[in-house]
């Protein structure tokens, strides 16, 4: 009997998921008290009736409802300002609707309501302090189906000025609850969607691969990349209106975080990271054009090395996403680098030089790429390689 790698279930929020539900959240925030703090992004929220539906109910339950609109990636000074401007107030709960930069400021204030100082003070590579744990209760309300930040326990902070990006991270910051309507991802844009369908796709290929991987995040990461890979393109094209497709990617996109969460992820976010750092661009497009070469190396690395374990995982990817059966796991492998390729030529993700990305800049990310948990370790020269294809 093959021995059962020991593994450990770090938090997982409560969740609350199914399409329509959204109308429940006001219930689900009362339950922590009556001072609400609301952060969201997109304007299209806002203007889709939800956010003065929920607000009304809010009202109507005796809450205080204090309100915040953010515009691109969390800064410290976005960061620093909402909290000052809240922390005199007794803030009972924060709640974040919105993409990932939403959930990533909402994590980040009800984290820094609990500390003093800047949060540049507590990011990982940037500050020197650590953070407690403590923070303000934290409801994550996704209105993409992508990073899977409703799940996990860091906080994604930009500085364009300094050029990083960074987490303040702790096992407490995983939201208390995760709300996850699927109707809510209705009418986002198919470019958005197809570059948050590859963030997510991408963490499950690189969780359920990983070298710490384990039973429980394999048999949650194989259902979910099997429903991401029938639904990632008619979510991006011709079906973006279809509930059960929007909820398999929504589905998705929360497992990803929660196997991230407990078995970490790979090359793609290895280069990803740092890459993101330097050159403006969305995480989703930056790891959907990174997806095809990145498993094209590591695969044929494997093979080459005749890593029959790892081989024999990325063969049962390609056994999901496929109805042939009783065939070899070179065949599968063959089979998912083959619906990677498709996705990649249907989706037509732009270059990164669209976003600013320039040939001196290679260098540094290379020398700031690494391989995370991937069993297949790529050396700088195919790092280096990898981005000549994606500029
Ligand atoms: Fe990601």
């Amino acid at each position: 009997m093959e021995i059962m790698n020991s593994f450990y279930i770090a938090g997982i929020p409560k969740v609350t998921f199914g399409a329509g539900l959204f109308a429940d959240l006001h219930k689900i925030i009362r339950a922590y008290g009556r001072n609400v703090l609301v952060i969201t992004g997109n304007e299209s929220f806002r203007k889709s009736g939800r956010f003065d539906a929920l607000k009304s109910d809010l009202e109507k339950s005796k809450c205080k409802v204090f309100d915040e609109s953010i515009k691109g990636e969390p800064s410290p000074i976005m960061i620093d300002r909402i909290v000052r401007d809240f922390r005199k107030q007794t803030v009972n709960v924060v709640v974040s609707i919105g993409g990932g930069s939403a959930i990533d400021c909402g994590k980040a204030v009800s984290a820094m309501l609990a500390e003093d100082g800047s949060v540049k003070d507590y990011l990982e590579g940037v500050g020197t302090r650590k953070p407690s744990g403590d923070k303000a209760p934290f409801i994550a309300v996704p209105t993409t189906a992508g990073t899977g930040c409703e799940a996990t326990a860091n906080a994604v902070i930009s500085d364009t000025d300094e050029g990083f990006k960074k987490s303040l991270r702790h096992r407490n910051f995983v939201p208390d609850e995760a709300v996850v309507d699927p109707e809510l991802t209705i009418g986002a844009p198919s470019a958005l969607t197809a570059a948050c369908g590859f963030d997510a796709v991408s963490q499950l290929i690189e969780s359920y691969t990983s070298t710490k991987s384990n039973v429980f995040t394999d048999s949650l990461a194989i259902k979910a990349l099997a429903l991401a890979s029938r639904n990632l393109l008619p979510a991006s094209t011709d079906r973006g209106g279809d509930i059960t497709v929007r909820s398999a990617m929504s589905y998705a996109a929360l497992v990803s975080g929660i196997t991230l969460m407990q078995a970490g992820l790979g090359t793609v976010h290895g280069i990803a990271g740092p890459l993101g750092g330097i050159v403006p661009a969305p995480h989703g497009t930056v790891c959907g054009k990174l997806l095809l070469p990145v498993m094209t190396l590591s695969i044929k690395k494997i093979i080459d090395e005749k890593n029959t374990t790892a081989l024999a995982k990325f063969a049962d990817i390609g056994r999901a996403f496929s109805d042939d059966q009783g065939k070899d796991d070179n065949f599968y492998v063959e089979q998912l680098l083959g619906v990677i390729r498709s996705w990649t030529e249907s989706l037509k993700l732009p270059t990164l030089s669209a976003f600013g990305m320039k040939q001196s800049d290679i260098e540094k990310i290379v020398s700031l790429s690494d391989n995370k948990n991937s069993p297949a370790q790529l050396t700088g020269d195919e790092i280096r390689q990898i981005l000549e294809t994606v500029l």
